[in-house]
């Protein structure tokens, strides 16, 4: 994969786990638990990251915007490297998916549209309805690409090998992409090639920073995660396929919509992003969402993508890609663990064998 010498495809899904230290600090039991996930020659794709203080929907979640975060992160970045695996920093604005006691000075949270969403945000208290966001005013929009860039800067500081771009499950950059999140009439608004251009914009500034093959993107096609639904999925992701396709990305990154956010709706359902797109975007493809070890090297069998990650699998299996390739049972996911708290269900479950340590 470009620059990459992948050893295996299977790749450890970005999840957002909320186990940060005050000032949204990545801290040394996060160093572990990425640690134990890490293989030679594998990818992770770490959690998705604020790059502004007011782009937090989940509090607890790491940042990329002070330098203690960016020496935080660099714990993590060394546990990853000493094991010899790869790792690519997520990074989020979450828009609407927010709530005044997540931003600062209680501000309302901000969208490309003045339309609610439903669902929670997780506030320090616990979660709390979305908010009504407040429609951006064109002057600022730059502004958030500027967040963008520098947070793809400083994750290079932090010693990443790479970025994705958080474009899938409703949040800031999707809720542009889609029309039914979508009511601007300006630049950024109406037209497929206006409501692209923030993420078109922010995938550019990241290339800035790190140049081709270190950036990737992620979408959700159809996924109704936050909200979503646009009137034309397949000509608004067939689009932005097709743009990304000649930016030289390290990755495609695609959720199969059988998946809604963080759990499967549809178990039975085939994986069809990833096969529509691919025909339109030519560079490395990663799938993802619902995927088990026989759905997994089918998929990889027909051509369909390069890589599949794994999120639940890769939760409650610190050494899931063992399990895979020597067909081994897997431990099974606590949800109840999955948002927040500390090492429970997080850095205790067993590697094959029974034992935890990481050594
Ligand atoms: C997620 N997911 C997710 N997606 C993303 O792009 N950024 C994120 O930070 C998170 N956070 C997150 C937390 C938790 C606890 C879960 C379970 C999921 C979605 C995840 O990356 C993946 O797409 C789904 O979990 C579907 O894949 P699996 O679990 O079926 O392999």
């Amino acid at each position: 994969m470009g620059p990459f010498t992948m050893e295996h495809r299977v790749v450890m899904a970005p999840l957002t786990r909320m186990r940060s230290s005050e000032g949204n600090v990545p801290n040394e039991m996060m160093a572990e638990y990425y640690g134990q996930r890490t293989t030679q020659g594998g990818l992770i794709i770490a959690e998705a990251t604020p790059v502004s203080p007011y782009g937090f929907g989940y509090a607890g979640s790491p940042g990329i915007f002070t330098q203690a975060q960016v020496d935080g992160w660099r714990k993590v970045v060394k546990a990853v490297h000493d094991k010899g695996g790869f790792i690519f920093l997520q990074l989020w604005h979450v828009g609407r998916q927010s709530h005044p006691l997540l931003q600062p000075g209680n501000v309302d949270p901000v969208a490309p549209s003045a339309i609610q969403a439903e669902g929670d945000a997780y506030a320090q208290t616990g979660p709390v309805a979305f908010g009504m966001p407040r429609a951006l005013e064109l002057a600022e929009i730059p502004g958030i690409v500027e967040s963008f860039r520098q947070g793809a800067e400083l994750a290079k500081e932090a010693g990443f090998d790479g970025v994705e771009i958080h474009g899938a499950n409703g949040y800031l950059p999707d809720q542009f992409l889609q029309d039914g999140t979508n009511k601007r009439t300006d630049a950024y608004g109406g037209p497929i090639e206006n409501r692209a251009r923030f993420l078109l914009e922010i995938t550019h500034a990241a290339i800035s920073v790190w140049g081709q093959g270190r950036v990737g993107v992620r979408l959700s096609p159809s996924s109704s995660y936050g909200s979503m639904h646009d009137s034309n999925p397949r000509a608004t992701f067939g689009y932005v396929a097709k743009q990304l396709d000649a930016l030289g990305l390290a990755y495609l990154h695609v959720v199969e919509p059988r998946v809604k956010g963080n759990e499967t709706i549809d178990e039975d359902a085939e994986p069809v992003a990833v096969q529509y797109l691919r025909t339109l975007f030519k560079g490395p493809m990663i799938a993802a969402g619902g995927f088990h070890l026989l759905s997994a090297e089918a998929l990889l069998a027909r051509g369909d993508a390069d890589m599949v990650a794994f999120g639940r699998a890769f939760i409650a299996n610190p050494d899931l890609p063992r399990r895979l390739r020597d067909d081994l049972p897997l431990n099974a996911y606590d949800r109840d663990t999955f948002y927040g708290g500390n090492a429970q269900g997080y850095t205790d479950y067993p590697f094959v064998g029974g034992q935890i340590a990481m050594a």
